[in-house]
């Protein structure tokens, strides 16, 4: 089984290929603390994929323009430095081909980045996850699925007459090999398991059942629904950014699919959250983007970080 679209093969029934920018193309335009191999790429991901080693990445997160047919600006209120005039985020408007030849690109290329134990999570919505489903199972093979998140988001989208209302996106999981890595999570403590391991020592919380003791090994193991509030207008975290992902989303993925002091990559990274996530959890990473406005800001939000160092570059 496998997704057709114009252009995918050529008129002698050869399959297209991306063909990423030699690395050559990347300069350094900025040094902030060390570098220590952190980069902020402006950029196109064609033109910077191809300047990242081959089996140097643990996890890959995209969280491509959904084809929402609009153009992005920043929100309102950090239009400042621009008076009245909208400030573009990027434009998200796409012919099929266009749109499909992007996301192919994307996996194709990421996928050689990635190490024998790594993984990538495609961030889509109803308009894309069937066909980066068929994408990821082509590129990485129906096996190495390991999960279809959702991204139960609850804010926004409050408007619906013909249709229950659309309140979480798609986050679909695969791994390079059989042998990806995993580390289970446990959420918050739930108000029954709270009531059930009643007892506390040093030890920790426990419950006794006929005279034995039990210890609570944590809250309850993460399950495949997210449940993580998108952004309010008025959060601490908001930078502007139209698409922004809240921290808590990043820092989930990246801890329980990247080990300690590992490499995340993000190409689509907008205003940085993956970024931000990963320096803040000790990894090391990389991200791009072609949006001035993304880099900005994604520069300003990295170089507020604890122990920053990284470099930006533009490509091409
Ligand atoms: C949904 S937004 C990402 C938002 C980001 N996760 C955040 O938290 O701010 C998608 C991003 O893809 C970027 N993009 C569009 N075309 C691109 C390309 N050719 N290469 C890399 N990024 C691209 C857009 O500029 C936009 O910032």
């Amino acid at each position: 089984m496998q997704l057709l679209w114009p252009g995918k093969f050529d008129a002698a029934g050869v399959r297209r290929r991306p063909e990423p920018v030699p690395a050559a193309r990347c300069r350094v335009v900025r040094v902030i603390g060390k570098g220590d191999g952190n980069r902020l790429v402006h950029g196109d991901f064609r033109a910077v994929l191809g300047t990242v080693a081959e089996e140097s990445v643990d996890f890959v997160y995209v969280d491509p323009p959904f084809r929402t047919e609009r153009d992005h600006y920043l929100k309102q209120s950090s239009r400042k430095h621009n008076g009245a005039t909208p400030q573009p985020a990027y434009s998200d408007r796409w012919t099929d081909a266009d749109y499909l030849n992007f996301l192919d690109d994307l996996v194709a290329l990421a996928r050689p980045a990635l190490r024998a134990t790594g993984s990538i999570a495609m961030h889509v919505d109803h308009r894309a996850s069937a066909h980066v489903r068929c994408l990821l199972d082509e590129h990485f093979g129906p096996d190495r699925f390991i999960n279809e998140l959702i991204w139960k988001y609850g804010l926004g989208n409050a408007t619906a007459s013909r249709h229950f209302l659309r309140k979480h996106d798609c986050i679909l999981v695969y791994g390079k090999t059989a042998r990806h890595y995993f580390k289970k999570q446990r959420g918050d403590l739930t108000a029954a398991q709270q009531r059930k391991y009643c007892h506390e020592d040093e030890r920790g919380r426990y419950m006794m059942s006929y005279g034995k003791r039990y210890d609570l090994k944590g809250g309850k193991p993460l399950e495949s629904v997210l449940d993580i509030p998108a952004l309010a207008a008025t959060d601490a975290q908001r930078c502007g950014y139209p698409t922004q992902k809240p921290l808590r989303l990043l820092e989930v993925l990246i801890e329980s699919l990247s080990p300690p002091a590992g490499v995340v990559m993000d190409p689509c990274c907008g205003s940085g959250t993956t970024a931000v996530a990963a320096q803040r959890l000790g990894r090391g990473w990389i991200a791009c983007d072609p949006s001035e406005t993304a880099i900005e800001l994604a520069t300003q939000r990295l170089e507020a970080e604890k122990g920053r160092a990284f470099v930006v570059e533009r490509a091409g």
